[in-house]
């Protein structure tokens, strides 16, 4: 579904016109100042983006380059949720900053994206202030302090699936504390003021929309536990159109607004909590809860080819692997282009090669010692380019994939003062571990299979992980969110992204930055275009149907390619600045929704 918002909508741009008329950066201007005309396009490189659309987008792909961006004169807001996206930009309208709109639009998520949007799971958070200052915000689940390293291994050994379903599968949740942290430092309005909106949403209740409807409340996972009275009646899941009221999450929501995070971590949704891991088996207790702190972490901050990437650090592999991956295909650079064979196969090499390494070597760094510099270092990443033969795909033993559900979720914001966020949270699979919280009235995380629950086998995104992944009391597990921020060469703000999809988050969030930075698309064309992906195990190269023709197919399979198709590879949310403003685009391959103004 195309993007679309209560900005309005104007032709898209390609990153080279950002670059053009950078004394047009964005800041408050006039109302009425209209956005850039056609005539402004055609002044800039429409010829670069449009050709690099054309090569990229095969007979027969889903999407038709060219699509619109919506056009924000002062601010965006990017995520799965229109309503969520209104939070925020609610909150912008009404004096708050970026990480206002933020935490705005991370508890109206909660609301109204329960698949994904939550209190019971955790996330990242990348800040850019207009200033030039950065952070990041760890506020990934812990493990309990009764998780043990084979507590998901049956008696015959293998892993059972008490790590995606149930009581058992829950990680202490952070979001909850990460949002508040997030405000406290970098905010500028009260808890109570970010989640108006949110507590309207869930007490007075929104009409059901495709974004909401889609998630599937009717499923098998839910139907086990709590939630099924409200997410599915009658065995009948709200209907496009209708209200939709959720009391028990209000009240909840109310707490925290009222109390902050120890309402939540030690007062009585605390006691909610626990009374339903109890009834379970599952095993956080209150000191767990009350234990629980989000983390302040250095960015990870790469280089591509004059860009830079201010991104996730350990406990996410994210920004490493994604940094990673950029400085060996910096080595490759210029790039073939987008939609050819010795793209994919330069960039499925590269995957293949920092993938390696994140299974591998990356971990919470305080169990862990994660050779963040080494792997993100140039020098290494020269080592790793001259292992790539440009005509023959190397190996990695093979196994067999595991499932991969819906889940996480990410949101961009941009303000006015060109203060920038990005921040990808989620419950792990849709629905987490489908325990909805009697009384509290949201899902619990299913967060434990991202750690090695078995080192060597494969989690449910087919990820097999070593045993610096391994559980241990306390210990964060690793995921692949990232949140990413990329300044242009002259240090200002250029785009602001992240995806959803497990270990495809990396490479999806990479591939939209290549196609703006690399190939000179707009930023509707680069969010578009075909992705692949690659993680080394198993040892495939996926591409989305019909994203690649049959003669690169062809190729790749010759060049020795294990190949691969998915319907759809990940959840990107992203902005871009654009002369006079901001183009946000929603994930189109979901239902993705820029609003802006
Ligand atoms: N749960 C997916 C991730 O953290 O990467």
């Amino acid at each position: 579904m195309p993007t679309t918002g209560n900005s309005i909508r104007h032709l898209s741009l390609s990153v080279a016109s950002a670059f053009a008329f950078v004394a047009c950066a964005p800041g408050p201007q006039p109302s009425g100042t209209p956005g850039p005309t056609r005539a402004d396009v055609a002044a800039v490189d429409p010829v670069r983006a449009a050709a690099a659309a054309r090569g990229a987008f095969p007979t027969g792909w889903r999407f038709e380059p060219g699509e619109d961006a919506t056009f924000g004169e002062h601010a965006m807001v990017v995520s799965v949720s229109r309503y969520a996206s209104e939070a925020g930009v609610e909150i912008l309208k009404a004096g708050g900053n970026a990480v206002d709109a933020a935490v705005a639009t991370g508890f109206a998520l909660a609301v109204t994206s329960p698949s994904n949007g939550n209190i019971g799971g955790g996330g990242f958070m990348t800040i850019r202030l207009a200033d030039g200052r950065t952070a990041t915000l760890d506020y990934r689940e812990t493990a309990p302090a009764a998780a043990s390293r084979d507590m998901y291994l049956g008696p015959d050994g293998k892993l059972t699936n008490k790590s995606t379903v149930g009581h058992l599968a829950s990680g202490v949740p952070g979001s909850v504390a990460g949002m508040a942290e997030a405000l406290a430092k970098y905010g500028t309005m009260s808890l109570a003021k970010v989640m108006a909106p949110a507590l309207r949403l869930a007490g007075e209740g929104f009409l059901v929309d495709s974004n909401f409807s889609s998630g599937g409340q009717c499923n098998r996972l839910i139907a086990q536990f709590g939630g099924k009275e409200l997410f599915c009646p009658g065995g009948q899941a709200a209907q496009p159109g209708t209200l939709f009221r959720q009391p028990d999450l209000a009240r909840t929501l109310s707490m925290i607004a009222a109390q902050g995070p120890k309402a939540f971590y030690e007062g009585p949704i605390a006691d909610s909590l626990v009374a339903e891991e109890q009834r379970g088996g599952g095993i956080i207790t209150k000191a767990d809860l009350k234990n629980y702190k989000p983390i302040w972490r250095t960015p990870v901050t790469g280089n591509y080819r004059g860009y830079t990437l201010i991104t996730m650090p350990p406990a996410s592999s994210g920004g490493v692997t994604m940094n990673q991956t950029l400085n060996i295909l910096e080595q490759f650079a210029p790039l073939p282009p987008a939609g050819s064979a010795a793209y994919a196969h330069v960039v499925a090499e590269a995957l293949r090669l920092s993938f390696m390494d994140r299974n591998a070597k990356l971990a919470d760094p305080a169990f862990a010692k994660v050779p963040i510099a080494e792997l993100t270092s140039k020098d290494y990443a020269k080592t790793l380019a001259a292992q790539i033969n440009r005509n023959r795909a190397s190996k990695t033993p093979a196994f067999d994939p595991g499932k991969e559900p819906e889940h996480t979720t990410h949101y961009s914001v941009v303000d006015a003062m060109g203060n920038a966020v990005g921040t990808t949270t989620t419950l792990n699979g849709g629905y987490g571990s489908g325990v909805w919280v009697r009384g509290g009235g949201f899902f619990m995380n299913n967060e434990m299979d991202d750690f090695a629950a078995a080192p060597g086998q494969p989690n449910m995104f087919g990820l097999v992980q070593g045993e610096a992944n391994a559980i241990q009391p306390g210990k964060r597990m690793l995921s692949a969110m990232s949140p990413t921020i990329v300044l242009d060469p002259n240090g200002q703000l250029l785009m602001v992204s992240g995806a959803a999809g497990g270990p495809t988050i990396i490479t999806a969030t990479m591939e939209v930055i290549l196609n703006v930075i690399e190939h000179g698309m707009t930023l509707a064309d680069a969010m578009h275009a075909p992705r692949l992906h690659h993680q080394a195990l198993p040892d495939q190269l996926d591409y989305e149907q019909r994203g690649l023709t049959g003669a690169v197919v062809d190729s790749l399979k010759a060049m020795g390619h294990t190949v691969g198709t998915r319907a759809s590879l990940a959840t990107v949310n992203s902005i871009m600045r654009v002369p006079g403003g901001w183009h946000g685009v929603g994930e189109p391959r979901a239902r993705g929704v820029a609003v802006g103004y």
